[in-house]
């Protein structure tokens, strides 16, 4: 896709960080704008500000692993505005502590915006861009999709799951012909909310007793804001997705220290070793 004038996009998680950006940039491409977080306020303030520059804005509170709601969104998109021709299946949350600790409450709060949010987007939306057989899909991974960050077990399963469907996506489109594209964007830390992504977390899937291992995981997210607000800034990865939808490419990296880290996994696997631990921590990704 190259003429975004006029066109629709829809953007997940568009109240904060990387979705709020994508919003931006695509209004200031010229596009009309379907809006979607659990976030209200913030997302009517942004939505406000973009009217305010002569943008068509629908937004919706909708939760993203909800598939109804999201059924809904798509009728409400397409009632709107006539099509839908980008479509950013952003949402998402971070969240992290030892695996064997972790409640079901805990894998289901990740899982559920990470993992099915996207599932949902897809299944939703690309039905539209396939009867117009214009459009692109960009799914929000991270660089914990293609390497296994210890800490992180539930993100980084739902990241791998996002490559993975992305990937699917794309060889099926690739197969029948269409001229949809597919996106997967896989950044290492950018600076947005993602730290204090507990804010986000529904009431009933709180636990009862804080994990064992409480203070450790409370200075795993001390290190992440940390680290997060030194961070890439969201705007530079909006300008990455909108140059890969131009150019039609799968897979959007957008930091350099993803590429050795990546490497080194496919040359374990490829050469029957064992990986060492991480080296640096996750710090690295951090460039
Ligand atoms: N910030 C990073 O370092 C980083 C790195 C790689 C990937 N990502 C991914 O980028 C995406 C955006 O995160 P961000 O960093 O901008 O964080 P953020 O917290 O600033 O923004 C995430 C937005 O998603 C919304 N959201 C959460 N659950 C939702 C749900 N169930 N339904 C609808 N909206 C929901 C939140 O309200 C929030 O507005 C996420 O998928 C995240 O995993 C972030």
């Amino acid at each position: 896709m190259r003429d975004f004038d006029g066109k629709v996009a829809v953007v997940t998680g568009a109240a904060s960080g990387i979705g709020r950006a994508l919003a931006e940039r695509f209004a200031r491409a010229g596009m009309k704008l379907g809006l979607v977080d659990i976030e209200a306020a913030p997302l009517e303030s942004l939505a406000d500000e973009l009217r305010a520059g002569g943008t068509e804005v629908l937004t919706r509170r909708t939760d993203v692993a909800d598939a109804d709601q999201m059924d809904a969104l798509a009728s409400d998109v397409i009632g709107t505005f006539g099509a839908v021709h980008v479509v950013c299946n952003n949402a998402g949350v971070g969240s992290g502590g030892p695996m064997w600790e972790l409640t079901p409450a805990d894998w289901e709060f990740t899982m559920r915006p990470n993992l099915w949010g996207v599932i949902h987007g897809v299944r939703v939306f690309t039905r539209h861009l396939l009867a117009q057989n214009e459009g692109h899909i960009v799914n929000t991974a991270s660089m914990a999709g293609l390497v296994s960050v210890p800490g992180l077990g539930p993100y980084n399963v739902t990241k791998q799951g996002v490559v993975a469907l992305s990937e699917t996506l794309y060889q099926e489109l690739l197969g029948m012909g269409s001229k949809v594209g597919v996106s997967v964007l896989c950044p290492g830390f950018v600076n947005t909310r993602i730290w204090d992504a507990e804010r986000n977390r529904p009431e009933h899937l709180r636990n009862p007793e804080p994990l064992a291992s409480a203070e450790q995981v409370e200075a795993l997210r001390d290190a992440l804001k940390t680290l997060i607000e030194a961070s890439m800034p969201a705007e530079r990865i909006a300008e990455k997705v909108l140059d890969a939808i131009v150019n039609k490419r799968l897979y959007i990296l957008t930091h350099d220290s993803t590429k050795p880290a990546l490497e080194k996994r496919i040359r374990c696997i490829l050469n029957d070793e064992n990986p060492t631990l991480l080296e640096g921590g996750f710090e690295v990704f951090s460039k």
